[in-house]
C-alpha cells in the first residue's frame, strides 16, 4: 500500500505531475468535484493544527468525499492508552485514506506500517511535514515558474522546523538550487541533514546568523516560527524567539521580485505591515497547499484502486 510519509517517497516526476493537477483544479474544479464521492479520509491529529488538518478536510470535501476527524490524542483512545499501531489497524476499517500528525519522530511510519490504506504524514515531531512541502512548492512554481537556480534562504529555527528538513531534501533535487541557512547558533539545521542531503549531494549551502547581510542574494526567503513545544527549556524559547523578525526595513536589501514564504502559523517572525508586500507569499502558501493534498490524495486512492 502506497503511503507518504516522506517528501522523497514521491519522484521529480510525480511532484511534477501534482504541481500540474493542482494547476488544472485551480482551472477546472468541477471535474474533480464528483471524485470521491463515497470515499472517507480520516484524520487523525495528535498535535494541535489549523491549516493541515483543515485543508485536509476542505480537499477531500472539494473531491466530493466525506471526513472522519479525530482532533486531538485527548479525545481518542489515544489517551487510555491505544497504540499509534493499533489506532491506524482500526482507522483502516472505517476510512479509505488517513491523514496523521503527531508529536513522536516516526509515529507517521508506524502508522502506514499497520494501516490497510494510503497514510500521508501531516508532520512527526520535528522530522518532516512533506505535504507543507507540496504547498511550499506549487507557490515556489507559481511565483518562480520553475525550481532551477534559486538561492533559497531559511531562517529561524532549523533545527526542530520539520518544514524546513522536507524543503531541503524536496529542492536537492533540482540544479543549480543554493540555500542560505540563517539561524541562531542553538538552531541550526541537523547535521544528519547537512551530511545526507547537502553534502552528499553536493548542494552548496552557507550558514549564518545575519538575516541583513543573507538578504540582498535570495530568490526565496522562507521564514519560520520557533518551535516553543520542542523546546525541553522556556528560557531557552524566550531567548531565541525573536531572533528574526522581518519588518519592511530588513526587506529594503531584498531583490525586487523575492518570495517570501513561512508555513505558518506566524507569531513574531513578520511583520503584519509585510502583508500587503507583493512579495508576501505566505497566505497564497495557505491555499496551494488544499490544491495539493487534493492532487495527492487523489493519486493515492488511484494507486491502492480505490478510485
Ligand atoms: N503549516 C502548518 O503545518 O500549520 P498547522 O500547524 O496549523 O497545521
Amino acid at each position: 500500500m502506497r503511503s507518504v510519509i516522506d517528501i522523497l517517497d514521491l519522484s521529480v516526476e510525480e511532484l511534477e505531475g501534482l504541481i500540474q493537477t493542482s494547476l488544472d483544479i485551480i482551472q477546472r474544479p468541477a471535474e474533480y468535484s464528483e471524485l470521491c464521492r463515497g470515499k472517507k479520509l480520516a484524520t487523525l491529529f495528535f498535535e494541535p493544527s489549523t491549516r493541515t488538518r483543515m485543508s485536509f478536510e476542505a480537499a477531500m470535501y472539494e473531491l466530493g468525499g466525506n471526513v472522519i476527524s479525530m482532533s486531538s490524542a485527548a479525545s481518542s483512545s489515544a489517551a487510555k492508552g491505544e497504540s499509534v499501531a493499533d489506532t491506524a489497524r482500526v482507522v483502516s476499517c472505517y476510512a479509505d485514506i488517513i491523514a496523521i500528525r503527531h508529536p513522536k519522530e516516526g509515529a507517521a511510519l508506524v502508522a502506514s506500517e499497520n494501516a490497510t490504506v494510503p497514510v500521508i504524514n501531516a508532520g512527526d515531531g520535528g522530522h518532516c511535514h512533506p505535504t507543507q512541502t507540496l504547498a511550499d512548492l506549487l507557490t515556489i512554481y507559481r511565483e518562480k515558474g520553475s525550481f532551477e537556480d534559486l538561492t533559497v534562504g531559511l531562517c529561524g529555527d532549523l533545527k526542530f522546523g520539520r518544514t524546513v528538513h522536507s524543503l531541503i531534501n524536496a529542492l536537492s533535487r533540482y540544479s543549480g538550487v543554493k540555500f542560505v541557512l540563517i539561524s541562531p547558533e542553538e538552531l541550526k539545521v541537523p547535521s544528519y541533514v547537512k551530511r545526507d542531503v547537502l553534502k552528499q549531494k553536493g548542494i552548496p549551502y552557507v550558514q549564518t546568523t545575519s538575516l541583513e547581510d543573507a538578504i540582498p542574494e535570495l530568490d526565496i526567503l522562507y521564514m519560520t516560527r520557533v518551535q516553543r513545544e520542542r523546546f525541553f527549556n522556556e528560557e531557552d524559547y524566550l531567548r531565541l524567539k525573536d531572533s528574526y523578525i522581518l519588518t519592511p526595513d530588513k526587506l529594503r536589501g531584498a531583490k525586487e521580485d523575492m518570495s517570501i514564504l513561512h508555513p505558518l502559523p506566524r507569531v513574531n517572525e513578520i511583520s503584519v505591515a509585510i502583508d500587503k508586500d507583493p512579495r508576501a507569499c505566505y497566505f497564497k502558501q495557505v491555499l496551494n497547499g488544499k490544491y495539493m493534498r487534493m492532487a495527492l490524495m487523489r493519486l493515492l486512492l488511484k494507486e491502492a484502486g480505490t478510485l
